[in-house]
């Protein structure tokens, strides 16, 4: 164990025992024999940890307690008392003492005692530290982009991040809905609040309804107990619902009615429940198409749509793709604890040409794929799929093709070629051609191309 240990006792052997053992246990120790040194001593030094005698001549164990609490509170301290004095150590612990140890004490004890507070105050430092690289990493810096399109995005995002009007984003799948959904969560004045995400295309209709609004007790079978819906685990947050495009028109009421009136009920309860909730959606469908078809509810949409984001797919943003690589590169590389890599000017130059169907996402994987398995420095073409090196954007509609394909033949080709991008796996190739699973089957039947594809 490591860790820096003050050790206060009025008795010289006390201390030089406690110095020995502790010194050999790997601990860095100091020590004090009154309560005023050991004052003197936290302030100018930081201590992982204070273990103080309670019975001290002049300043008490339990008065340099309060004395070093009230200065850092987030002092730890343990306290020794003989046993008789245990009703002191109960007053030490209710003033912030995180333990306590009884004189005599067998070594091992004292040992255990104090690897469990240093270890307690470690993984709390750790926390610490992850819970602020979070917060960074969903900051809108680390929406990564130099295109005017982006950079315009980004202000937008920024000067809406404090409103509560709802907001729509739309983009194809791999842009970044996800990213500056939470980004915009938080740079708002919500962001001590809960961010709830729920992807609508995920759960079926019934089970959707009582996600988002939860039920009571009884109201079918099944539901044994009372369940907050998301809307309520929301409140004073940001609820995101990802695909909105995929929800029924049932639901699709109930939603304009925490739009309009910031109320909801649970299924089976008559009681509307009031919360405050900002509303992010996101969809990569064509909900214009969808109203006209009278699938969306038209009012819906106006309402979601009063703050409309668009993030353009990456292959009409060339310019952002040389910074999004060294972004993943720096990610990567620290992640995997290796010494910073570059990519060659010749990679480079093939990825800007590549037209990135999976957009930022797949151009991510990329990145790590090849931070992960080129042994050089500097990473070059062979370490990146062929496909994306190929050079050739817009090969499923070749231009030398003697006629001009059809609609068909061009759907055909290119959910063919997805479902290769994606190893065959149907939910992924859907995921990227940004339609449901059940769609991409039929589509799969229609083209004859099911047996190729037989897994998943
Ligand atoms: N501008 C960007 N800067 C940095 N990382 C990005 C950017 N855009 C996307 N990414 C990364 O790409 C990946 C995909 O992004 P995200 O999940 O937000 O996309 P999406 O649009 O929600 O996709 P889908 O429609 O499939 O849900 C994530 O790992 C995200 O961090
Ligand atoms: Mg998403």
């Amino acid at each position: 164990m490591s860790g820096k240990i003050l050790v206060v006792d009025d008795e010289k052997s006390m201390c030089e025992f406690m110095e020995i053992m502790l010194t050999r246990e790997g601990y860095d120790v100091e020590t004090a024999c009154t309560g005023e040194e050991a004052v003197k001593k936290t302030v100018s030094t930081g201590y992982d940890l204070v273990i103080a005698d309670m019975m001290m001549p002049k300043m008490s164990g339990l008065e340099l307690l309060k004395e070093v609490k009230g200065r850092r509170p987030e002092q730890d301290f343990i306290v020794m008392t003989a046993f008789a004095g245990v009703d002191t150590a109960i007053e030490a612990m209710k003033q912030g003492a995180v333990d306590y140890i009884t004189k005599p004490f067998k070594v091992d004890e004292i040992k255990l005692v104090i690897e469990k507070s240093v270890s307690r105050k470690k993984l709390r430092k750790e926390n610490e530290i992850l819970k602020k690289q979070l917060q960074h990493d969903f900051s809108l810096d680390n929406f990564i982009g130099q295109s005017e399109s982006i950079i315009e995005l980004k202000k937008l995002a920024q000067r809406i991040s404090n409103t509560d009007s709802t907001i729509l984003i739309r983009g194809e799948s791999g842009t970044g809905k996800d990213l500056i959904a939470c980004a915009i969560h938080s740079s708002s004045d919500r962001a001590s609040g809960p961010f709830v995400t729920i992807n609508c295309a995920a759960l079926p209709e019934t089970l959707l309804e009582s996600e988002l609004f939860g039920y009571k007790k009884g109201s079918f079978t099944g539901a044994i107990k009372d369940k907050d819906g998301l809307f309520k685990v929301a409140d004073g947050g940001t609820i995101f619902l990802d695909e909105i495009g995929n929800t029924s028109l049932i639901i699709q009421m109930k939603l304009l009615r925490v739009i309009e009136d910031k109320t909801f009920t649970a299924i089976g309860d008559t009681k509307p429940i009031e919360v405050d909730v900002r509303l992010i959606a996101a969809t990569n469908a064509d909900l214009e198409e969808e109203v006209k078809a009278l699938k969306f509810r038209s009012d819906l949409f106006y309402r979601l749509n009063v703050i409309p984001i668009y993030i353009p797919p990456l292959r009409e943003r060339f310019e952002d793709i040389p910074i999004l690589v060294k972004h993943f590169l720096a990610k990567y590389c620290q992640r995997n604890e290796i010494s910073l890599k570059s990519v060659s000017q010749e990679a480079l130059s093939a990825l800007n040409h590549y037209h990135w169907p999976g957009n930022v996402r797949e151009l991510e994987n990329c990145i790590e794929r090849a931070v992960l398995l080129s042994r050089r420095e500097v990473i070059e073409k062979d370490d990146f799929p062929a496909k994306v090196m190929e050079n050739k954007p817009t090969s499923i509609v070749s231009s030398e093709s003697p006629e001009t394909p059809t609609l068909e033949s061009i759907e055909k080709a290119y959910i063919y070629y997805i479902m290769n991008q994606a190893q065959g796996k149907k939910s992924k190739a859907a995921q990227i051609l940004g339609i449901d699973s059940s769609t991409l089957y039929r589509k799969l039947e229609k083209y004859k191309l099911i047996d190729k594809f037989k897994k998943d």
